[in-house]
């Protein structure tokens, strides 16, 4: 009989926990360095790991050696203070431990006797998730890999209650007639997405037009659920942005829950981006209504300042995650178990079985700093996004596209030109450019079809001397184009 494992001595062990901790201390070392992006090539990239299956295992100190300079050195600065594309926050580094020991000990959180502890943290992070944003102490939901998945939960929840006495779960949506979901044009593709996965069918999805704030116009969301009806089509879920991807715009909640209410529909809200701003006193107003939401997508790589990934989706009981998916199979039965009732079991109310115990790194971020902080970070990305737009609004050489409460702002470097076209074909050759160039990492969108620069500011590290870098660098890039 073979009796080798994979493990190491716990002296070689030991010893390679003390080089990786002098990997991840030097990035610490070196944060001001790290730039927006480092690689020139995907050809490059791509060769440095062109090379067939190991069949015999690589010493573990040249392997980091490896990682060191293939992985470490290349990887694009999420966590430095030069990201502004997309939604980067930079995790922090109470998490990189708690990723580490979450991995040693190797829970799977499906069932309570297989994680009992972890179990237990999932509970109170959305017991704590749930009084960040003012939503039901009753609050059930889960832990996911992030805003996409949560939306997908929480309109997968969304059909599969709204039409329980049409026993969906069993029958499927044959039969039914097209139900209409609402949203504004703003709201994130991940929506349409779900809904193509859902069988519910993207043609089925109005995206309403918007204010000049590009949040939903709220009269022409009624107008068409009106004259939806009058076509015989049933009028099922209406779905609100906490914050939306490009400018952070917050719909008008409390109107939206009116109309859900009004129309007997499902009330979702997408908070992925802007959720938990829900969490400062300043803003607290401009998410009224967030309470009455039926469900609601969060996502903790964003604003808690997470590493990917997690994301959480809530919902106002537990029993509405156990009645969405619910199944019962031989061999998960748990009922020879010891006060089984108390016993939370995460397979029987969200969709996976095995799951990693995410929530493990948001409890222990949230003791470690302690949620006030957390605030301030929020609060301080907001202050340095008003920074920004106060440098742009002042500049000579940039225009102003976007303003929100949230931390992201667009606008546009038009240098001395004045031919909007012309500032247009500018911008959209400083994109690449500035990839090319590495030492910010920016990214664009468009905003009522106008293409803009889009820079976002989730990042605990970014100070006034990084957004003045940025400008600075775009300059600089531009005068070279
Ligand atoms: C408003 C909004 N919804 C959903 C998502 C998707 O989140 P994720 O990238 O975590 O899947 C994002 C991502 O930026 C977002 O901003």
């Amino acid at each position: 009989m073979n009796n080798k494992t994979l493990d190491f001595s716990n002296e070689e062990f030991s010893q390679i926990l003390e080089q990786v901790s002098s990997m991840v201390l030097a990035k610490y070392e070196h944060l001001d360095d790290i730039k927006g992006f480092n690689v020139s090539s995907q050809e490059e990239v791509e060769s440095w790991f062109d090379e067939p299956l190991p069949r015999i295992g690589q010493n573990s100190f040249s392997l980091l050696d490896e990682v060191k300079t293939k992985v470490f050195d290349s990887a694009t600065g999420n966590l430095g203070k030069n990201m502004y594309a997309y939604v980067m926050s930079g995790g922090n580094q109470i998490s990189t431990v708690a990723e580490l020991l979450l991995s040693t000990v190797n829970q799977n959180n499906t069932k309570w006797h297989l994680a009992p502890a972890m179990t237990e943290i999932e509970k109170r992070v959305i017991k704590w998730a749930a009084e960040m944003i003012d939503y039901t102490p009753e609050a059930g939901g889960a832990m996911v890999s992030g805003g996409s998945e949560a939306n997908l939960a929480g309109l997968t929840i969304a059909r599969n209650i709204f039409f329980k006495k049409f026993d969906i779960k069993r029958n499927g949506l044959f039969g039914l007639k097209p139900f209409m979901v609402y949203c504004s044009k703003e709201t994130h593709n991940c929506t349409d997405k779900s809904l193509s996965l859902l069988g519910i069918g993207t043609n089925q999805l109005r995206h309403i037009d918007t204010n000049a704030d590009l949040t939903i116009n709220t009269e022409a969301l009624e107008k068409q659920i009106e004259t939806d009806i009058a076509s015989g089509l049933m009028p099922f879920c209406v779905i609100g942005n906490a914050g939306t991807v490009n400018t952070g715009a917050i719909d008008d909640l409390n109107t939206l829950a009116d109309i859900a209410q009004k129309y007997k529909m499902w009330f979702h809200i997408d908070g992925a981006y802007g959720g938990l701003g829900a969490s400062l006193p300043s803003l607290k107003q401009k998410y009224a209504g967030l309470e009455r939401a039926d469900s609601v997508a969060l996502d903790f790589h964003k604003w808690l300042y997470q590493p990917f990934e997690i994301g959480c989706v809530l919902v106002k009981s537990w029993n509405i995650m156990r009645d969405t998916y619910y199944k019962e199979a031989d061999y998960l039965a748990t009922e020879l178990q010891e006060n089984i009732n108390a016993r939370l079991e995460f397979n029987e109310h969200y969709f996976q079985l095995s799951r990693n115990a995410k929530a493990f790194k948001v409890w222990m971020s949230v003791k470690a700093y302690g949620f006030n902080r957390i605030q301030e970070m929020i609060q301080k990305d907001i202050d340095l996004t008003n920074y920004l737009i106060k440098l742009v609004s002042e500049s000579n050489d940039f225009e102003l596209k976007s303003k929100a409460d949230l931390a992201v702002a667009c606008f546009r470097y038009k240098g001395d030109l004045t031919d909007n076209e012309a500032i247009t074909v500018l911008n959209q050759r400083l994109i690449p450019a500035l990839e090319a160039d590495g030492r910010v990492f920016i990214t664009s969108t468009k905003l009522n079809g106008e293409f803009v620069l889009r820079a976002c500011i989730i990042n605990h590290r970014k100070t006034e001397k990084s957004i003045e870098y940025l400008l600075d660098t775009i300059r600089d890039v531009a005068s070279k184009l």
